[in-house]
C-alpha cells in the first residue's frame, strides 16, 4: 500500500502573508491542493498532513477538500524532521508499507514523477529513495553529496554547506519514498545538531546509510517538478509554469488559444474541442465548457457549466449554467444560481442573478433580471428592471412565455406576468397581468396645444 505524509506546518516568513505558506495560491488554488492532487493521482491511499503555523486554516481547507485526509499537529515547528516525528502514530500503522514524504510547498510535482520514483524505489528494494534534480539556482536547497563513484553520501543543506558543496547542482526535491519501518527508525535518530538547530528530515539519508540500508536517488527528468516558492516572486514563477502547462494541455486537446496573454485556466476546468479562448480570460473552479464556444476576451468564469456553441464576450459568470447556443455580452454579469437555457441572448450591460431564463429569450441591453423565472421567447426592452428587493426581503418575478416587455419597465416583485402579455414602455408593474393582456402602468400623455406661446417662457430675439 502507498501512503504519504505531506509537510505543511511551516510559516513561510518570506511570503509576508498571514496565511501559512502552503495556502499561498498558484492559479487560484493553494499550493497544497496540487500536492494532494498529484499524490492521489499517483494512487496513494492514506494521507497524513502535518499542520503547524495557522493550522486551523489548513485543517478547515482540508475538511472541505477531502474528509479522508488525516492531519497531525506540529507545535512548535522545529524543522522538517520534527514535522515527520508528529506523524509517528501514522507511520506505526504503516510499518510494512511504502511511505512517500513530501513538501507541501512544491505544487509542480506530478503523479508521473511520483510513480517513476516509486518504481525505482521498489526495483532497488530501497529503504529510502529521494527525488533529485539538476538545477542552476541552488540557493536555499539541499545539495546531494556523492562520493567519486557516484554513491550517495548525504544531503547538505545550503546553509550548512562549504564552498565546494555549494557548487553541487544536484538538488534535493524535498520528496522521498521510505519503507515504513525505515522511516520510523530514521525519525528516532534525527537530531538538531546543525547550523539552524533544526531537525532535518534530510539527515534520514545518512542515518539509513549508517544502518546499512539500500538507498538511491531518482533524478527527475523535468527539473521543474521540484520547484517550490519561498517568496512571492518565486510564487509568480510557479504561476507562470503552471499556467503554461495547463494552457498547453488544453491546446494539445484541440482548444484554440491564439494568444495566451492573461489566460489563466484552473486545473479542474474541462474545455471542449475547437472552443476558442481569447486574451484576459480566467476560468476556474469546477467549470466545464462545451465544444465550439468563443470565450473572451476579458471574461471571468467560476464554477459554471457552459454548453456548446456559446459566446461569452466580456462576461463574468459565477456558479451558473449556460446552455447551448447562448450569446452573452459584452459587459454581462451572470451571478450565482442562474440558468440561461438554449439560445438565450443577453446583450450589453445586463445582469442576471438567481434566475432561470427559458429558451430563446432576449434581454439585449441595460437590464436587471434578479430572482426571476422567465419563460421562453420573452423580449426584455432596454432598461427593464426586476425590482426584487424592498429593503427587507427579496421576492421573485414570474414572467410567462412570449411576453413582450416595453423599454424602461419596472416589475415590482412579487409579480406574475401571464403568457404573451404585452407591457407598455415605461410601466411600473405592481400587480399581476393576465395572459394575453396589454398592461399600461404609467401616466397618460397630455398635449396642451399653444401652451409655449401663451406662457412666453423665453424672450424672442429681434
Ligand atoms: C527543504 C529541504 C531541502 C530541499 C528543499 C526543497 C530539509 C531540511 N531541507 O528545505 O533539502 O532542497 O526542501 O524544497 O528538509 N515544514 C513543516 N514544519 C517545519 C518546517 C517545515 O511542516 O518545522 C514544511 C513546510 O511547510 C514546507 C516543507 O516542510 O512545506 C519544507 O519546508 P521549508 O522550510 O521550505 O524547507 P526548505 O528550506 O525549502
Ligand atoms: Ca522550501
Amino acid at each position: 500500500m502507498k501512503c504519504a505524509i505531506i509537510l505543511a506546518g511551516g510559516k513561510g516568513t518570506r511570503m509576508k502573508s498571514e496565511k501559512p505558506k502552503v495556502m499561498c495560491e498558484v492559479i487560484f488554488e493553494p499550493m497544497l491542493y496540487y500536492v494532494v492532487s498529484a499524490v492521489k493521482e499517483a494512487g496513494v491511499e492514506d494521507i497524513c498532513i502535518i499542520t503547524g503555523y495557522e493550522h486551523e486554516t489548513v485543517e478547515e481547507y482540508l475538511a472541505k477538500l477531502d474528509t479522508n485526509i488525516k492531519t497531525a499537529l506540529q507545535s512548535p515547528q522545529l524543522g522538517t524532521g520534527h514535522a515527520v516525528m508528529q506523524a509517528r502514530a501514522f507511520i506505526k500503522g504503516h510499518t510494512g508499507d511504502d511511505i512517500l514524504v513530501l513538501n507541501g510547498d512544491g505544487p509542480l510535482i506530478d503523479a508521473e514523477t511520483i510513480n517513476k520514483s516509486y518504481k525505482y524505489h521498489k526495483d532497488n528494494n530501497n529503504a529510502i529513495t529521494l527525488l533529485s534534480a539538476v538545477v542552476d539556482d541552488t540557493v536555499g536547497i539541499g545539495h546531494i553529496k556523492r562520493d567519486k563513484n557516484g554513491t550517495l553520501l548525504r544531503i547538505v543543506e545550503d546553509k550548512d554547506a562549504n564552498e565546494e558543496e555549494k557548487k553541487i547542482k544536484e538538488s534535493n526535491a524535498g520528496m522521498y519514498w521510505f519503507k515504513g519501518e525505515s522511516l520510523l527508525y530514521a525519525i528516532d535518530n534525527i537530531t538538531n545538531e546543525n547550523a539552524q538547530n533544526e531537525y532535518y528530515l534530510t539527515d534520514a539519508l545518512e542515518i539509513l546509510i549508517k544502518k546499512g540500508e539500500n538507498k538511491g536517488a531518482y533524478i527527475a527528468e523535468n527539473s521543474e517538478v521540484i520547484l517550490g516558492a519561498n517568496d512571492r516572486v518565486q510564487l509568480n514563477g510557479l504561476n507562470t509554469i503552471m499556467r503554461r502547462n495547463i494552457n498547453n494541455s488544453h491546446m494539445l486537446n484541440g482548444v484554440d488559444i491564439p494568444c495566451t496573454d492573461g489566460v489563466m485556466i484552473g486545473k479542474n476546468v474541462k474545455i471542449g474541442n475547437s472552443t476558442q479562448i481569447l486574451p484576459n480570460t480566467i476560468i476556474i473552479g469546477d467549470t466545464e465548457i462545451g465544444e465550439n464556444c468563443v470565450i473572451g476576451p476579458n471574461t471571468y468564469i467560476s464554477n459554471a457549466k457552459i454548453g456548446e456553441g456559446v459566446i461569452l464576450d466580456n462576461c463574468k459568470v459565477l456558479d451558473s449554467e449556460i446552455q447551448d447556443g447562448v450569446d452573452c455580452g459584452p459587459f454581462v454579469k451572470v451571478r450565482a444560481n442562474s440558468v440561461l437555457k438554449k439560445g438565450v441572448h443577453i446583450g450589453n450591460f445586463v445582469e442576471v442573478k438567481n434566475s432561470i431564463v427559458a429558451e430563446g429569450t432576449k434581454a439585449a441591453h441595460l437590464t436587471y433580471i434578479g430572482d426571476s423565472d422567465v419563460g421562453q421567447d420573452v423580449n426584455f426592452g432596454c432598461g427593464t428592471v426586476t425590482c426584487n428587493y424592498d429593503g427587507k426581503v427579496k421576492s421573485r418575478c414570474t414572467i410567462g412565455d412570449g411576453v413582450f416587455i416595453g423599454c424602461n419597465t419596472n416589475l415590482i416583485a412579487p409579480v406574475t406576468v401571464g403568457d404573451r402579455a404585452y407591457i407598455a414602455a415605461g410601466s411600473t408593474i405592481t400587480e399581476d397581468i393576465p395572459a394575453d393582456a396589454l398592461s399600461v402602468a404609467r401616466a397618460y400623455q397630455h398635449n396642451k396645444e399653444g401652451w409655449v406661446i401663451k406662457k412666453k417662457p423665453y424672450k424672442e430675439k429681434k
